[in-house]
């Protein structure tokens, strides 16, 4: 939620700030702003909407700057006080010479702004963020040194911050600081930058310093100190960023979520590269670090997540289950933080999320480590805040997602699952040999078959072009596809806005059978050979029974299914037990098309960020 930039050299820092906005666009796009320090003057650029709105405005503004030397810039995703200028970053004190930047939430910022209205600040926003600027400022009028006042406020603020300040009167300098918000510092030669995100920087430099809790930076052109929340002066490791720029390009795509849906074959292999070598060995997954006794006698797991992430943990539940008998319990971290849970120190948890960086998991996953369960992160983001929470992390190597919505990491996240219910299952020794080197066979001949999906993906074009104008959509499934099902309809509800549920087939019946009629279109997912394929074939009679429009999603080859459905999107064979895999994609691409065709923004639709860092 929300990006930031700040830059300190000899560039052209306007260009760095807006550049640095663009690739943090996915994480927000309400409005924006940019703040510099033009000749000991601090200039604000605010606009609200996209983007572009702030580069059409400073290319009005452009005859007014001078000579910039430093500046910190902004995108953000509206939580306290609406998506207006007056509420976007960044924020000033009452005479605007300090000014910042903020990721995050101030939890006491309703007693602070009492406070220092009574000290006579004058506020001009609904944010928590403009309370932090007037506090800094208080505390800088004391003490005249910027990193000082940072220091003395951080200790009053409660809640989520990262946070880059500047002063006019310290100029060619930003401070920064975090708390349980991403942010690391990029470094260059004579230049310097810090980012909530590598995206922003990675085109200028791959060597970079990540910030830990508490820490402060105090960055200029040439040096970079770095202090603890004690005020000791403290080194820090340079990491060696392992990310090219062409990976932020959408190399001829019209959108990322295209060019990531059609990235999965090879995101396959990457995944299985190292972890599955051959049908005849076992997993490897050096990253679990529990040792195998553990792993042998754990009787319970607890996978937390959300959004997307939470249904490839259904899948992840689905076959830990049926490959190993060990229970397992399936929550939204959104629910499990508000309740009293059975967590224990016999519990493996297992936290799934993409960013790594999503509020509701991280507080979750540290509430069950409070309680003395092994923590195992399923991330897209090795380099995450949830990732350093971990006891152990199994990286999903997916590759940079841009688009808001998740494709091929929630295939990368599938395929960490199956990994791991194999590992336990080796260990556990739950499943015979011959139907492990069946499982490793099949699971090796998915990139291809994925390839033959998105080959004949004209078909699915022309499926969506008919049901794109369709204000509902229903799509049905049993077992393990139920989570294909809820994640279709996800997919659809994000990009199109069209209102789609996802139902296990057979609760149709129990209620929802009365939305339908001919204005429903009803997507079945029908694997043959599976326990459930006849029951979901019954399924959807009875919802061609009331005149509902349906597809199939199927690898069967039955002609009476068009006696049924009215399309039929065809996937290559696959077990039922690994359809998700497969039977994802399609929906994907069902989603995409309607978008598009709907003319909708596919890649930042309303409402919607990459990374959900509040809770
Ligand atoms: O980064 P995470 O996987 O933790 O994010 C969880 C959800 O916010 C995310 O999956 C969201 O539902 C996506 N927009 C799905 O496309």
């Amino acid at each position: 939620m929300c990006g930031i930039v700040g830059y300190v050299g000899n560039r052209d820092v306007i260009k760095v700030l807006i550049d640095g906005l663009v690739s943090l666009e996915y994480r927000g796009y309400d409005s924006a702003g940019i703040a510099v320090n033009d000749e000991g003057n601090i200039k604000i650029y605010k606009s609200i909407g996209k983007l572009i709105n702030l580069k059409n405005l400073l290319q009005e503004k452009k005859s007014e700057i001078k000579n910039v030397k430093s500046g910190i810039g902004h995108i953000r995703w509206a939580t306290h006080g609406g998506a207006t200028e007056f509420n976007a970053h960044p924020h000033t004190c009452s005479c605007g010479k300090l000014v910042l930047v903020h990721n995050g939430i101030i939890e006491n910022f309703k007693e602070l702004k009492e406070k220092l209205i009574k000290e006579g600040c004058i506020f001009r926003s609904q944010t928590d963020t403009e309370t932090i600027a007037h506090l800094f400022a208080l505390e800088y009028g004391k003490t005249h040194d910027l990193k000082q006042a940072v220091q003395n406020g951080l200790k009053q603020l409660k809640g989520a911050y990262a946070i880059c300040v500047m002063h006019k009167d310290e100029p060619d300098k930003i401070v920064a600081t975090r708390k349980n918000a991403p942010l690391l510092i990029g470094l260059g030669e004579n230049e310097n930058f810090v980012a909530s995100d590598i995206p922003a920087f990675i085109e200028y430099t791959k060597k970079a310093i990540y910030l830990d809790d508490g820490d402060i930076a105090v960055v200029t052109p040439t040096n970079i100190d770095f202090y603890d929340e004690n005020d000791n002066l403290i080194k820090k490791k340079t990491e060696q960023l392992p990310w090219e720029p062409i990976a932020l390009s959408k190399l001829g795509y019209k959108h990322f979520m295209l060019k990531e849906i059609h990235e999965q074959p090879d995101v396959i292999r990457n995944v299985l590269n190292g972890k599955l070598c051959s049908i005849d060995e076992p997993i490897v997954l050096n990253e679990v670090q529990i040792d195998n006794d553990k792993l042998k006698n754990l009787n319970r797991i607890e996978i937390i997540a959300c959004g997307t992430s939470l249904h490839a943990a259904m899948v992840g539940k689905y076959i830990i289950e049926d490959f190993t008998g060990i229970a397992v319990e399936v929550e939204p971290s959104s629910e499990y933080i508000y309740r009293k849970t059975v967590t224990n120190d016999k519990t493996l948890v297992i936290g799934v999320s993409q960013s790594g960086e999503t509020a509701d998991t991280i507080t979750a996953i540290r509430q069950a480590k409070e309680k003395g369960a092994h923590v195992l992160i399923i991330t897209n983001r090795p380099d995450s805040s949830m990732a350093r929470y971990a006891d152990s992390l199994i990286p999903v190597s997916a590759g940079i997602e841009i688009s808001v919505a998740a494709t091929k990491s929630y295939t990368a996240q599938l395929l960490s699952f199956y990994l791991l219910a194999i590992k336990l299952a080796e260990i556990k020794n739950s499943l015979s040999l011959e139907y492990l080197k069946n499982l490793k066979h099949e699971l090796i001949q998915i990139p291809v078959k994925l390839e033959e999906i998105l080959n004949n993906k004209i078909e699915i074009q022309k499926c969506a072009r008919k049901f794109a104008n369709y204000k509902n959509f229903i799509f049905i499934a049993r077992g393990i596809n139920l989570a294909t099902a809820l994640e279709g309809a996800l997919k659809l509800k994000e990009v199109s806005y069209i209102n789609a549920t996802g139902y296990a087939a057979g609760e149709l019946k129990h209620g929802p059978i009365a939305m339908l009629d001919e204005t429903m279109p009803v997507l079945s997912i029908l694997i043959p050979g599976g326990i459930t394929y006849d029951k979901i074939l019954s399924n959807s009679e009875e919802a061609k029974a009331r005149n509902a429009r349906l597809i199939a999603l199927t690898s069967a080859e039955d002609e009476h299914l068009k006696d049924i459905f009215e399309n039929i999107i065809k996937i290559p064979p696959v077990p039922e037990i690994l359809s998700p895999i497969i039977a994802n994609v399609p929906c994907q691409l069902l989603a995409y098309y309607i978008s598009e065709f709907l003319g909708k923004d596919v890649d930042q639709p309303r409402n919607l960020a990459k990374s959900v860092t509040v809770e």
